[in-house]
């Protein structure tokens, strides 16, 4: 009788079929947000400092994510050129995530510490300096612009409302912090860190 009333009746059915396929996603979805291998930062995270917060934001800006991914997969393929696969307690405090997937150029999870600063400057400056086949674009422009430090500390509150752990002293001294570097500098601070604190294998 039940299962008659069902199938005559096909908004119900559809809001049923959806229930019941939900489960195998909530399933799958729902455990992770209560495992601390999930949800507890990795050992040694800390915020991103001002300088690096803006280098991060001047990234999304530049849309280097478009072309970069920051997430290595637990393929052989990718830790042998990487590094450390990604483990989701080095993204704890990354509003937004940047993992993504296209890789137009190669993936900068780990990229900290890879390179020097002037292998960067010369590669931000003009990429076919230093890897002549490159078909990567030049940004000559973070040379020249000075960081933006008015918003600094506001974004700094932000994130600390969503449960990134600025103190009270990161958030008073962070127009200082950036004050007078260039975008450049900003850019540089954000990569050297990248994936820095569980050690590559490569
Ligand atoms: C149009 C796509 C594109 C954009 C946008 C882009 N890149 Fe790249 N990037 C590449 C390609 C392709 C390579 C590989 C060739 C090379 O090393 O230049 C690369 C290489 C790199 C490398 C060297 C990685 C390694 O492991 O050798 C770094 C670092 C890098 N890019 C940073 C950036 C930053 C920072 C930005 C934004 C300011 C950016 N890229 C924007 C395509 C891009």
């Amino acid at each position: 009788m039940q299962h008659e009333k069902i199938e005559k009746n096909i908004g119900l059915m559809i809001v049923l079929i959806v229930v019941a396929i939900s489960f195998g996603g909530l399933v799958e979805i729902v455990p992770l947000f209560f495992q601390k291998e999930t949800t507890q930062p990795v050992a040694g995270l800390k915020p991103l400092t001002a300088l690096q917060l803006e280098g991060r934001d001047i990234y999304i800006r530049e849309g280097c994510n478009v072309c970069h991914s920051q997430m290595i997969r637990p393929l052989r393929a990718e830790t042998e050129r990487y590094g450390h696969y990604s483990v989701a307690g080095e993204f704890v405090y990354d509003h937004p995530f940047l993992w993504g997937s296209k890789r137009t150029g190669p993936d900068l999870a780990r990229v900290g510490g890879r390179y020097s600063d002037d292998w960067h400057r010369a590669h931000l400056l003009n990429p076919r300096d230093v890897v002549p086949e490159s078909n990567m674009p030049g940004f000559p422009w973070l040379f020249e612009n000075d960081i933006d430090s008015r918003h600094t500390a506001a974004k700094l509150r932000a994130l600390r409302r969503i449960g990134v752990p600025y103190t009270d002293e990161d958030i008073a001294g962070a127009e200082a912090a950036v004050a007078g570097k260039k975008e450049i500098d900003a850019v540089l601070a954000y990569l050297q860190q990248l994936g820095t604190l569980i050690k590559s294998t490569r």
